[in-house]
């Protein structure tokens, strides 16, 4: 191996500097050239394509979002435009392929590698929905990001005496909003894993008001709106309604996927990616890196993909304990 590329695909995340930052400096500390594909997928079909040197990488480590941009691409999808993305990667001589992005992300390294092209999955995405490892890379400074709004909106929720709803991202994992939810002390954390009971989020919100409570958070996750005919501002004119608590409803948004990532996601970033080219230089395809328990591991995609996301129900339960 000679020449690896590497792109982002899918949501942004912060961190994905930090593992690009990592892939490039020990794919040329181990005498290897790197391509940046820029925008994903899309920038590979349309070769978007420049070497990467140990300074284009520099002054990255700290910043959100991804220098070689992301994208969606539907072109992507279809068996035509992976052949044109082959045929760019072979005209580049590029032999090695890291993906940065989620699980579809993942799909797409899948059909690369199927096709002969070494690939090799690092899981970005703030959501932490995929299953075959315990944290996805830029999850926690999200959770770190959401903590910061409730801690702030908490104070004035404390001064006026209201009920406030944070919504959170997450379409299918609650991972944001259960992890943010108990850090934050949250009265109720409402997610698509568990779905929820009106009046017992109302009730909760009424016995602490009643025993002195002068502050309500409830942290609910984007998934359950989405999928239900509510959106976040009708459940709290309901909440509203059924309590007589003033409530009122922040969409924390984009906000979410921006920021200078935390120690947590630029250490683990920084790992992953050195393990992806240590992967790439003995002929390795089709894995994804993970970690559990501090310790890094590669894992076949399709294993990775298939399997199933748990739900951390302690941590759920704890928090409504630890909230009444
Ligand atoms: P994420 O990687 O964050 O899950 P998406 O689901 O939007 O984000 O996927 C990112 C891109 O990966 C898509 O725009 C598409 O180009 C590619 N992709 C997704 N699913 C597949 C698939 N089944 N086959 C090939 N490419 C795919
Ligand atoms: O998958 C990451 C994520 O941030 C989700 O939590 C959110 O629902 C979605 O992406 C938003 O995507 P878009 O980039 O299309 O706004």
């Amino acid at each position: 191996m000679k020449k690896i590329g590497i792109l982002t695909s899918g949501g942004d995340a912060p961190g994905m500097n930090a593992a690009i930052r990592a892939v490039v400096r020990s794919a040329i500390y181990n005498g290897l050239k790197v391509m940046g594909i820029n925008k994903g997928y899309q920038g590979l079909i349309e070769g978007n394509i420049t070497e990467m040197t140990l300074s284009s990488v520099g002054d990255i480590i700290h910043r959100g979002g991804t220098i070689l941009k992301s994208a969606r691409c539907d072109e992507f999808r279809t068996e035509e435009g992976r052949k044109k993305a082959i045929n760019v990667l072979n005209v580049f001589g590029i032999e090695g392929l890291v993906v940065i992005g989620g699980d579809g992300s993942f799909r797409g390294a899948k059909k690369l590698s199927e096709a002969g092209i070494a690939t090799i999955g690092l899981p970005g995405t703030i959501d932490n929905d995929l299953a075959y490892t315990d944290f996805t890379i830029g999850f926690d400074t999200t959770v770190n990001t959401v903590l910061d709004a409730i801690s702030k909106i908490r104070d004035t929720s404390t001064s006026h005496g209201r009920a406030n709803i944070i919504e959170v991202m997450g379409r299918h994992c609650g991972d944001i909003a259960l992890y943010a939810g108990l850090a934050g002390g949250a009265e109720s954390i409402i997610l698509p894993e568990e779905g929820f009971d009106i009046d017992e989020v109302c009730k909760k919100l009424l016995q602490g008001k009643n025993r002195g409570k002068l502050h309500s958070i409830i942290v609910l996750a984007e998934g359950v709106v989405a999928e239900g005919s509510q959106n976040a501002f009708e459940l709290g004119k309901e909440i509203e309604d059924k309590t007589g608590i003033e409530t009122r409803v922040t969409v924390l948004g984009h906000i979410q996927r921006g920021g200078s990532p935390s120690t947590n996601d630029r250490i683990m970033a920084s790992r992953m990616g050195a393990k992806a080219v240590e992967l790439l230089m003995k002929d390795e395809s089709g894995k994804v890196i993970g970690i559990k328990g501090n310790e890094l591991f590669a894992m076949d995609i399709d294993e990775a993909l298939a399997t199933d996301k748990k739900f951390n129900k302690d941590m759920y339960e704890l928090a409504k304990i630890l909230s009444i």
